[in-house]
């Protein structure tokens, strides 16, 4: 099968360098295009990252020219029809616009579009009925593009842990309590005198976001709208001395009873993807672990390589019903392998073929 091309946009960032890992030997996707900051265009890509991952910077992608922020600083033909962008939120609700004006699927890793009544925010696992979104977006109508999201790097792996039990037990109150590593915070992001040897008990606009979050990944879509989880949440986030992987402590209530048999099962059992043959989809994307010390960062966030949440320590609440500790990798499943996750959904449900019905700048033209 030949390689559909994609660009990725924020490409030097810390969630753009995963995108060029994982993407790097992608069998449906090949890296053709490369943006960031004006500060990095017309540079090499070695010349202008800092490269930070532990696998090489592959010499293809290192000789590649960063290329200009916008449609139109790219030759007619030469854009992708796919874009991945690894933008912070206020950048990306100017530019991710622009890219599905112009008629690019854009799957977004930012904040910007996340809660917008007509964006799709997708966990393929919890909610890729959600996708069929992009239908009521104005760019899809004229352009063919669109936006999908993925969530903030919590929310993605909690909701994993929570979908079936929703599903089973139903949610009445959920409390949460993270512990995020420091990559969750770009590049070069905290200060190393400001979290070495200690913990931050704040990360702007982080609590609300998960809260909100949770609440459309885990709502219903209905008449071409998402209704929210009608369930309590409340969420407490923390910067801690961890370099990958965002732990989560969690107390739930369930509407109905639930035994620890019932949970278990109800974690073990859960396979919504299985027989797609999506690359990136893990086999198991719950993985219980019985160890009494278990889930930790450095041992567990590369289960399903990168893409599994870990869950452990389940034990009863004598607060709330249950409560249990969860783990994800936060660049890959909590950002750049969620939204390859989601292309390689859009892959299967067609909707990667974007129309060009008009290019941007044809537009002005008429
Ligand atoms: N890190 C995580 O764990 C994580 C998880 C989930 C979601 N996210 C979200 O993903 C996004 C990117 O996060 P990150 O951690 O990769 O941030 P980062 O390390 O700070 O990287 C930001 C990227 O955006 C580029 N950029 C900045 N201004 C730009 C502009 N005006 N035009 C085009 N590109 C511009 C930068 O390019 P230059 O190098 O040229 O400055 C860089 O490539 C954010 O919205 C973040 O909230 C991050």
């Amino acid at each position: 099968m030949e390689r559909r091309k994609v660009g990725i946009l924020g490409a030097t960032g810390m969630v753009g360098q995963r995108f060029i890992q994982l993407l790097n030997n992608h069998p449906w996707f090949e890296i053709a295009w490369l943006a960031a900051s004006d500060r990095s265009a017309g540079k090499t890509y070695s010349e202008a990252c800092k490269w930070k991952l532990d696998t090489p910077l592959p010499g293809r992608i290192g000789g590649m020219t960063v290329m200009p922020n916008v449609p139109e600083g790219t030759p007619e033909g030469e854009l992708p029809k796919i874009i991945f962008a690894a933008l912070d939120a206020d950048v990306a609700r100017e530019l991710e616009p622009k890219f599905a004006a112009a008629g690019c699927a854009v799957v977004s890793n930012s904040s910007a579009f996340r809660m917008a009544p007509d964006v799709p925010l997708v966990v393929p696992e919890v909610n890729a009925d959600h996708l069929e979104l992009i239908e009521e977006q104005s760019w899809r109508r004229e352009s063919g593009g669109y936006i999908v999201t993925n969530p903030n790097c919590c929310a993605i792996g909690l909701v994993l842990a929570l979908k079936p039990l929703e599903a089973r037990f139903g949610i009445e109150s959920l409390f949460v309590s993270t512990m995020q590593a420091v990559s969750g915070a770009g590049y070069p992001g905290v200060a190393s005198l400001d979290i070495l040897g200690n913990v931050v008990p704040f990360i702007k606009n982080e609590e609300e976001k998960l809260q909100e979050e949770v609440g459309k990944l885990l709502g219903t879509l209905a008449s071409a709208k998402v209704e929210l989880l009608d369930a309590k949440v409340s969420a407490h986030c923390n910067r801690v001395a961890v370099e990958d992987g965002h732990t989560e402590c969690v107390s739930i209530k369930f509407k109905k009873k639930a035994t620890r048999e019932e949970v278990l099962a109800a974690w073990s059992e859960f396979a919504p993807l299985a027989g797609q043959r999506l690359p990136s989809a893990p086999d198991q994307p719950v993985e219980f672990d019985a160890g009494v010390d278990r889930p930790q960062p450095r041992l567990d966030r590369m289960r399903g390589n990168g893409m599994a949440s870990t869950v452990g320590r389940l034990r009863e609440c004598s607060l709330l019903d249950w409560k249990f500790v969860v783990l994800s990798h936060n660049t890959i499943r909590g950002a750049a392998g969620a939204a390859v996750l989601n292309a390689e959904v859009l892959a299967r449900l067609g909707k990667l073929e974007v129309k060009n019905r008009v290019r941007q700048r044809d537009a002005v033209l008429v």
